[in-house]
């Protein structure tokens, strides 16, 4: 079978060629917008690269897709499935990792450590200014009480904070083993010191984090995404700190973070016809705001994940997209 694979690290290139030497493999360094490998049966990408109706018609002989993240919203999956091309996911590898982001992320803020460590770098001991607080005792709500919600709730317990969580889908028999309470949305944002989001972005979750939430929330509050950028709008982020209700904002994913990537990109034609210039300032704006923590979607990003989502994906290609398909 001949497939095609995106965005790669050399390391990842190895695995593959070692565990799929059968299949005949062609690798490309960026996304799939900028190279289309026409004649490919399947695909390996990973979140930049959008499959559009527009690609899939370009592949005639494309019957599989794997990408190599929980989250497919980079992927047309109706017009996958109009097509009978199977798209497989990884669904489990990293949720504890996922969940240690968000919580360094709340603790780097928490504990003021950036600065801290920028001061030293500097040359000075002097910890004044660098007052920080305690999260324990502190209210954190989560959003989504999936398999990565579940692990950050686990953090929590052992923080000894008070957890609210929220989800459409409650699964009470978690609380016999996790102390936590389960409230509506609303009871959530005006209670919570702290909001954590571990939910799929779609339709429902677009913007979950709004302007008009922002009058709901608990003025100060500390807000940590480590889910999808789309749950949380760029503008109302920062109107939320202007306003001092959003205290910080820890963020591992932004809005509109494909075209943040690089800033070089700025200067290209397709950057030139794209059409939300206003919430991308923004989101260069909220990098370089003082308040906020932004880090490369990379919560993900560790050893024992990495190779989690290697053999899951290998093991999707040897069923033939059959496995972890989610259309
Ligand atoms: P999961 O599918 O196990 O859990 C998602 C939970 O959200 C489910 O319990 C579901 O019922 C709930 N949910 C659905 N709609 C909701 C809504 N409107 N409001 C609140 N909760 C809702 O997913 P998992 O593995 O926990 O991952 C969560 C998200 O984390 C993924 O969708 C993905 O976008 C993101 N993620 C981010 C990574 C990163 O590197 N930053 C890496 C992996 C996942």
């Amino acid at each position: 079978m001949k497939i095609a694979l995106y965005e790669c690290a050399d390391w990842e290139k190895e695995y593959f060629q070692e565990h799929l030497s059968d299949h005949e493999l062609v690798f490309v360094d960026q996304s799939i917008t900028h190279c289309v490998i026409e004649d490919a049966q399947a695909l390996i990408i990973f979140i930049y690269s959008e499959i559009t109706q527009d690609i899939l018609n370009r592949m005639p002989q494309l019957e599989f897709v794997a990408t190599r993240s929980t989250g497919y919203n980079h992927i047309d999956i109706a017009a996958c499935s109009q097509r009978g091309i199977r798209v497989c996911t990884v669904p489990y590898y990293g949720q504890n990792t996922v969940a240690e982001h968000a919580f360094a992320l709340l603790l780097a803020m928490s504990r003021k450590i950036v600065p801290s460590a920028n001061r030293v770098k500097a040359g000075s001991f002097d910890y004044a200014g660098l007052v920080g607080f305690d999260i324990k005792g502190k209210t954190i709500g989560i959003i989504g009480t999936g398999h990565i919600g579940q692990h950050a709730i686990r953090m929590a317990n052992g923080f000894d904070m008070n957890v609210l969580a929220y989800d459409p889908f409650p699964k009470y028999e978690l609380c016999n083993s996790l102390s936590f309470r389960y409230v509506g949305l609303e009871e959530l944002f005006s209670s919570s010191d702290i909001i954590s989001l571990h939910c799929p972005y779609n339709e429902h979750t677009h913007h979950l984090i709004n302007e008009t939430v922002l009058d709901t929330l608990k003025k100060g509050v500390v807000l940590i995404n480590t889910a999808r950028g789309g749950l949380v709008s760029n503008s109302a982020l920062l109107k939320g700190l202007q306003q001092g209700i959003i205290s910080q904002a820890g963020i591992d994913v932004l809005e509109e973070e494909e075209h943040l990537r690089d800033e070089n990109g700025i200067l290209t034609e397709e950057f030139a016809r794209y059409d939300h210039l206003h919430e991308l300032l923004v989101g260069h704006t909220l990098i370089h705001h003082p308040h906020v923590l932004v880090t490369p979607h990379n919560a993900f990003n560790s050893t024992e994940a990495l190779t989690r989502i290697l053999a899951t994906t290998v093991e999707n290609v040897r069923s033939n997209g059959f496995s972890n398909t989610v259309s």
